[in-house]
């Protein structure tokens, strides 16, 4: 069982990555935080709430992270999910209240708790996973893992060249890949792959009596006409911060390497970028397992599954 703290800023796709984690049994939320992103903190807070309240997982602690990103001001991602950040559904009012202590201490607190036994998996901006490990530098050694969707190789969605989260707070981003922790980094070349096609999407819409695939559907159609917004011919849609549960519950659908990667902060034209060295030409040391492909059908079929363990009785 896999023990996670989800750091999320929902946003479609975190939504998406959220439902597959807690229909998991491979899988064990031990609590959501939030960050500045998709939306301003408290909107992603808040829809971080109404998400869980739509799953009736009311008992996982959730708690708000840092407003803003560590040196910038948030530019949030309206173009692709709308001004709530999860346009397209109508999803219930939350009906519990966050925790008292913001999300630093929270992770502080549960990693303390179970010390090299918990994964942190990050699907927004790195700003709260940066700030724990400067606040707390002992927790460090006591994390097991943390597994990031952001970057790119060689490809952008906000820029040529810059993926949103890395590029929303590259000094974050630096700052928890420098850490020596080990991680695993789902660029969007893999993200890309990681597509609902026409025809999954019509089987998520035909699930009867159940409530998560409603909003699903919902939430789906409506990210989907985002990308048309932004001129990607893709085949279907991509969701890329589900990769990151994906890979959790079955690394063998993907292929990866270890790489050694940078983050650019100083950039004219790249700030945000993640400078992946796929060749080793630098000589430095890997920090990140990259993953690279993923097996869509396999994925598409998780998601599918997943959404069907919330069958209402
Ligand atoms: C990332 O940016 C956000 O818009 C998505 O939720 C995802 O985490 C992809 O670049
Ligand atoms: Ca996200």
């Amino acid at each position: 069982m896999e023990n996670i703290i989800l750091d999320c800023d929902p946003g479609h796709d975190d939504a998406i990555a959220m439902i597959m984690a807690i229909a998991s049994s491979k899988i064990n939320v031990l609590a959501v935080t939030t960050s500045a992103g998709n939306q301003p903190y408290r909107q992603t807070l808040r829809n971080a709430m109404s998400l869980l309240t739509l799953m009736k997982k009311r008992d996982i602690p959730v708690a708000y992270g840092n407003r803003k990103p560590l040196v910038r001001d948030l530019i949030p991602g309206i173009t692709m999910h709308g001004i709530t950040g999860l346009d397209g559904a109508e999803l219930p009012n939350p009906d519990f209240s966050p925790r008292k202590e913001n999300a630093v201490e929270l992770m502080n607190s549960i990693i303390s708790d179970h010390p090299r036994n918990i994964t942190l998996v990050v699907t927004g901006p790195c700003t709260n996973v940066a700030l724990l490990l400067s606040v707390h530098p002992e927790i460090k050694s006591l994390i097991k893992k943390i597994v990031i969707l952001g970057g790119g190789m060689g490809v952008g969605n906000i820029g040529l060249t810059e993926e949103f989260n890395m590029a929303v707070d590259p000094e974050a981003a630096k700052i928890v890949m420098e850490s020596g922790i080990p991680i695993t980094l789902a660029p969007l070349n893999v993200g890309f792959e990681a597509q609902l096609l026409d025809s999954d999407i019509e089987n998520i819409s035909k699930i009867k009596n159940n409530d998560v695939a409603k909003a699903v559907t919902g939430l789906i159609s409506t990210y989907r006409l985002s990308f048309d917004l932004i001129s990607r011919d893709f085949e279907g849609v991509p969701l890329y911060d589900p990769c990151t549960i994906a890979w959790l519950i079955d690394p063998e659908k993907f292929s990866s390497r270890f790489c050694n990667v940078e983050i650019e902060t100083k950039g004219e034209l790249t700030t945000g970028e993640t400078v992946i060295d796929y060749y080793n030409v630098s000589k430095r040391k890997p920090n990140a397992e990259v993953l690279f492909h993923i097996n869509q059908k396999w994925f598409a079929n998780l998601i599918i599954e997943s959404i069907k363990k919330f069958q209402l009785q």
